[in-house]
């Protein structure tokens, strides 16, 4: 399942994490985080994951992404791999690849399977040429060029690449959730329902009713999450 998320950080915060990133001195070479699959593909370059920017721009996003419901009901996250961040300038590309399976948090050494795939964000389309985020499901090809501070959440198992730039710089945020739900169709049934149930309440529906799919929506939850 594939989601656009839009507007995950409000203008501020998107200023305040740009303005951070554009003035750091800590972007290096985006292969240092490349297993052997990925690394004669990727052309890019990445903040450092230590450097005090990265902490300052990981806690902005990170604290936008708590409170955001649709985040939360698409990913069911148990688990966020810090976030990290990434530019392409002119030429600079990544070719098709899938994200590896399991990441180590550099934060505390916990070993994260990566199920969500998520990139916010942080140039306007505008602001350059190329550089769309492609994804491959089952329904074929999806092109992502969203609006600054936007997001798409998508299966970590998906083949995916950034296209070539060809005009100015693409600045974004990348991470990977381990999920409640391991599986992605599993997920899918479970925001299409919690989706109707934000819809029904919203328009006052039967409560005897509503109350019921909120209990078969929590216990499906509780039968296939893994924590
Ligand atoms: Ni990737």
């Amino acid at each position: 399942m594939l989601v656009c998320i839009p507007n995950v950080l409000d203008p501020a915060q998107l200023v305040s994490v740009r303005e951070r990133l554009d003035r750091a001195n800590s972007w290096v070479d985006g292969r240092v985080t490349a297993g052997y699959q990925g690394a004669p593909l990727k052309f890019n370059q990445q903040i450092d994951e230590q450097s005090d920017v990265a902490r300052a721009c990981q806690h902005i996003v990170v604290s936008a992404l708590e409170t955001n419901p649709m985040f939360i009901s698409a990913v069911l996250p148990n688990a966020l791999y810090p976030p990290m961040f990434n530019r392409y300038g002119e030429g600079m590309k990544f070719g098709p690849h899938v994200d590896g399976s399991v990441r180590i948090s550099p934060r505390d050494g916990r070993k994260l399977r990566t199920d969500v795939s998520a990139t916010l964000f942080l140039t306007n389309p505008d602001e350059y040429d190329g550089g769309e985020l492609v994804i491959e499901d089952s329904y074929g090809e999806h092109t992502i060029k969203l609006p600054a501070g936007s997001m798409v959440v998508y299966p970590a198992t998906s083949l995916h690449q950034v296209m070539p730039i060809t005009r100015g710089v693409r600045t974004a945020c990348f991470f990977w959730a381990q999920s409640l739900i391991r599986d992605d169709s599993q997920r899918l049934i479970l925001y299409d329902m919690d989706s109707a149930i934000q819809r029904l309440n919203q328009t006052n529906a039967d409560e005897v009713a509503r109350r019921q799919l909120i209990g078969c929506y929590h216990n499906l939850v509780r039968q296939w999450s893994d924590t």
